[in-house]
């Protein structure tokens, strides 16, 4: 029988699958170039991009954060951009204290333009490299990376044992269902083990659980991000 993939399906499964065996791709100098080029170019008006999707990806958001079964005190969330994940976050975490972090300024500038309006005191932005985060091993209770580049080492290496990783994208949903055994493989040298891949709309959300060491904490190269 044959099977009918949609149209995106087809560029987006092989291009994650890519990605997923070769992580080392988001570290070099044209991706991290990339990176620090269109995020800054975008940040004035990437929340004005987001609205049409917005409040279902939130939803999906505030929805994969309920499947946590802990109540996590300290989450990062990395490539916070605008700060969506982490505003979701302080909604279903009522105790957490959150720090987004994020390369761009601009990105920055804006997100903090909303802490006014969240009023939580729970929730700051700063400046920093996903790639090469600046907090000690085992930190956040909770990682949460939402439509951003993922630096598997670092996001775990922050992340305490028996704490979650959340990793979302408003994209591509189906093509991540394709590889799911790709990213429990990925995930584990990591320590980290697959619970959930959820999805909806177009959005999906991966939770993952710490359990045990890696490794690939131990072998920091002098350049994590590759420059
Ligand atoms: C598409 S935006 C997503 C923003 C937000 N998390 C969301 O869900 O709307 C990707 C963000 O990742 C940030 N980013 C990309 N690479 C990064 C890195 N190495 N370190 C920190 N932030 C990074 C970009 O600056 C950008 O703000």
């Amino acid at each position: 029988m044959i099977r009918l993939v949609a149209p995106k399906n087809i560029v987006m499964t092989p291009l994650i699958r890519v990605i997923i065996h070769h992580p080392n791709l988001m570290r070099s100098k044209v991706f991290l170039q990339a990176m620090k080029i269109f995020p800054q170019k975008l940040s004035g008006s990437y929340d004005a991009r987001m609205r049409a999707n917005q409040s279902e990806y939130q939803e999906l958001l505030v929805q994969g954060m309920a499947l946590i079964d802990t109540l996590p005190k300290t989450i990062i969330d990395i490539g916070t951009g605008t700060g969506i994940a982490a505003f979701a976050a302080a909604k279903v975490f009522p105790e957490a204290y959150i720090l987004g972090i994020d390369h761009s300024d601009g990105m920055i500038a804006h997100a903090m333009e909303k802490l006014d309006q969240a009023n939580t005191g729970r929730i700051s932005f700063t400046q920093g490299n996903a790639c090469d985060l600046l907090y000690d091993d085992q930190s956040f209770d909770l990682v949460v990376s939402s439509n951003a580049p993922i630096y598997l080492d670092e996001a775990t290496r922050v992340l305490k044992f028996g704490g979650h990783l959340m990793v979302a994208f408003s994209f591509a949903f189906t093509a991540f269902t394709r590889v799911e055994a790709d990213i429990m493989n990925m995930l584990k040298p990591y320590g980290v083990e697959l619970l959930h891949l959820k999805g909806q709309g177009k959005g999906v959300v991966i939770i993952g659980k710490k359990h045990d060491a890696s490794p690939a904490w131990e072998t920091k190269t002098e350049d994590p991000c590759g420059g």
